[in-house]
């Protein structure tokens, strides 16, 4: 499988243009650009170990990128507090929720880098033609029901070929600030990925919701 470069490196775009617009301030714009370029530091490792970049079948990318700055002490000279949030948004910016318990400090930046993660990968996957998706997928009820009732779907849960995209396209429901959203909109993620889908009439109220969705956080954030 080849290394993908671009992925390491994009995410820096998108979390800055994410900080930029949460107004902070030099200083947390520059530790927000320090964890979008270090959170997927475990991809490395993952892929030297065990030859893939699946963490189902490996280890989980983001313990073992922790693992790797324990090792090579990068964040030693970061302020105690600093490294705190460095690494808490890495151990959580690609697990199926952010613990709410931590101070908000540590929340902001989880929340950005989860944002840009999540942004980053759908613009990857509707930007090139990928064979992991499919036209015409069929897609299952369960998964259909719980975006219609506001739930992110979990990868445990997928059963067809297209529940897939649907678990892609339900991370809009764990999007955490409007530019993001914005993005996707003025992307068309959310077009582009729905008609790799059977199209159905549940499949269409999936998509309303997810518009709906969208335009009602952009118009209550603005
Ligand atoms: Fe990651």
């Amino acid at each position: 499988m080849p290394i993908n470069i671009q992925k390491f490196g994009v995410e820096g775009i998108n979390i800055l243009d994410i900080a930029a617009s949460l107004d902070l301030n030099p200083n947390d714009r520059r530790l927000a650009e320090v964890i979008g370029l270090l959170h997927d530091i475990g991809r490395f490792e993952q892929f030297v170990k065990y030859g893939t970049f699946r963490d189902d079948i490996s280890e989980d990318h983001a313990e073992l990128g922790l693992k790797v700055l324990e090792k090579i002490q990068i964040l030693n000279d970061l302020p105690e507090e600093e490294k705190n949030i460095v690494e808490f948004s890495i151990k959580y910016h690609n697990k199926f929720m952010l613990p709410q318990s931590e101070s908000a400090d540590c929340l902001v930046f989880g929340k950005l880098i989860r944002d840009a993660d999540k942004l980053d990968i759908l613009e990857q996957l509707v930007s090139e033609v990928s064979p992991n998706i499919s036209t015409g997928d069929e897609c299952s009820a369960e998964v259909i029901n719980s975006i219609l009732s506001g739930k992110v779907v979990s990868f445990t849960s997928l059963k067809m070929p297209g529940d897939i995209n649907l678990m892609r396209m339900s991370w809009i429901l764990d999007v955490n600030y409007s530019l993001t959203l914005k993005k996707i909109m003025d992307k068309q993620i959310l077009e582009r990925l729905v008609v790799k889908l059977q199209q159905t009439e549940e499949i269409q109220k999936v998509y309303a919701y997810l518009k709906s969705f969208i335009e009602r956080r952009i118009d209550l954030d603005n």
